[in-house]
């Protein structure tokens, strides 16, 4: 599914929609260049998982963890590239965990996405923010 959004506000909109269909164990690459969106996104699904905290880009840590009707982890690879060695922070026991996994830069850490992986690619346009939703059960189907 395609989506364009103009404002910010809208994006938060489309993440919380999407946090409907999201359960323990989901992992959501979310890809996309620098102010893309990608944080703006991931606030509106943390809003509609029932995280109250204050979500935002964590500068110098790699993983942050929220509380919501389940937990929320907010993971960010901006800093880290293909080489990097995913094991040193335990990437993997977030991907494989009780909690819903978002992941920003996930571009990052392609090769070690499971299969399952929803991914979100975002790429700024000249009136907002085209953002593709793909591989996320029950989401943009007819029941
Ligand atoms: N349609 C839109 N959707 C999302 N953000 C928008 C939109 N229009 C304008 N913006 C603005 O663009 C910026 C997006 O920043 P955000 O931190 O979410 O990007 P990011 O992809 O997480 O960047 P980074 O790679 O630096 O973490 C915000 O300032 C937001 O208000
Ligand atoms: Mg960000």
């Amino acid at each position: 599914m395609v989506y364009h959004t103009e404002a910010a506000a809208e994006t938060v909109a489309l993440g919380r929609t999407l946090s409907l269909y999201m359960k323990p164990g989901t992992v959501v690459a979310f890809s996309g260049d620098l102010g893309a969106g990608k944080t703006t996104m991931i606030k509106g699904v943390c809003v509609g998982l029932g995280v109250t905290e204050t979500v935002k880009s964590p500068s110098f840590v790699i993983v942050t963890e929220y509380k919501g009707r389940i937990p929320v982890y907010h993971v960010d690879l901006y800093r880290l590239d293909e080489r990097s060695d995913f094991d040193a922070f335990g990437l993997d026991s977030y991907l494989s965990g009780d909690g819903v996994c978002l992941i920003e830069w996930a571009e990052r850490a392609a090769k070690v996405l499971p299969a399952t992986a929803v991914h979100v690619r975002m790429t700024v346009t000249s009136s907002g923010r085209r953002i593709e939703v793909e591989n996320l059960p029950g989401f943009g189907q007819i029941a």
